[in-house]
């Protein structure tokens, strides 16, 4: 199989970037994106051609690493699939196939196709854990939770922060994300003890980085990987409000 591939190329993060296209042939179709990725990087390096820098990690759709832009697509084509489970037979033969960064202004370029997603680990600081005391493991796997919440928690704790909500939002809104998490923790009664304040720190965490705001576009629900619900956002909005009464 033989693409075209239009990459992003950018040494650093003050470096001003451009495309530069590679010729590639010898691909399988049963290849994942990456793995083209890296037949691409093992003739660079062949040629004494710097590689091209992209991020991975798991390669099975969990960390959240590997997200780009792929012909203007976040994650590619296919719907609630991530770049690292998307495979080469998604692509026609001899068809050109642009890749570029994340662009946000909260996720700057570092280098090629990787971006400083740290926004979202500042917002996890703010209260993305639990830390009430809940005994020792045993203990805490006792406390019981309704299969209705349960389920609920599941779906939200799917998001694996990848940042495509935020790369795909017309405003780079991290709504997205933020409300999957603190949806999940202030779910579980294990989280109740510091809902409310987590709501308030995630929130005023999430305004502090380069963010914008949520418009209720609904992109973000429709490049998720995961297929995080909008809802989540209105859900956080409820919570937020909440949290501001009680106080
Ligand atoms: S590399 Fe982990 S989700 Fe893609």
């Amino acid at each position: 199989m033989k693409v075209r591939f239009k990459i992003w190329r950018q040494d650093s993060p003050i470096d001003k970037g451009s495309f530069k296209v590679y010729e590639v042939d010898g691909l399988n179709p049963d290849m994942s994106f990456l793995e083209a990725l890296d037949h691409l990087n093992e003739k660079l390096v062949l040629r004494n051609e710097k590689v091209i820098a992209f991020d991975h990690d798991c390669r099975e759709g969990i960390c959240g690493q590997c997200g780009v832009f792929i012909n203007g697509r976040a994650h590619g084509p296919h719907e609630n699939t991530t770049t690292c489970q998307l495979h080469m037979r998604s692509f026609e033969e001899g068809k050109v196939i642009v890749v570029e960064p994340w662009r946000a202004k909260a996720f700057p370029v570092i280098k090629d196709l990787i971006v400083d997603r740290s926004a979202f680990d500042r917002i996890i600081e703010h209260g993305g854990y639990i830390s009430a005391k809940t005994g020792t493991a045993s203990e805490a796997n006792a406390i019981p939770v309704g299969k209705d919440i349960a389920e609920r928690v599941m779906d939200v704790a799917a998001c694996i922060g990848c940042g495509a909500c935020v790369a795909t939002c017309k405003n780079s809104s991290a709504a997205l994300f933020t409300s999957a998490k603190i949806n999940h923790l202030n779910s579980l009664p294990q989280g109740k003890p510091e809902e409310h304040q987590r709501v308030l720190d995630m929130t005023a965490q999430m305004a502090k980085e380069d963010f914008g705001h949520c418009t209720f576009t609904g992109a973000c629900e429709v490049e998720c990987p995961e297929g995080i619900s909008i809802n989540n956002i209105a859900e956080m909005n409820a919570r937020f409000l909440k949290a501001k009464l009680f106080r």
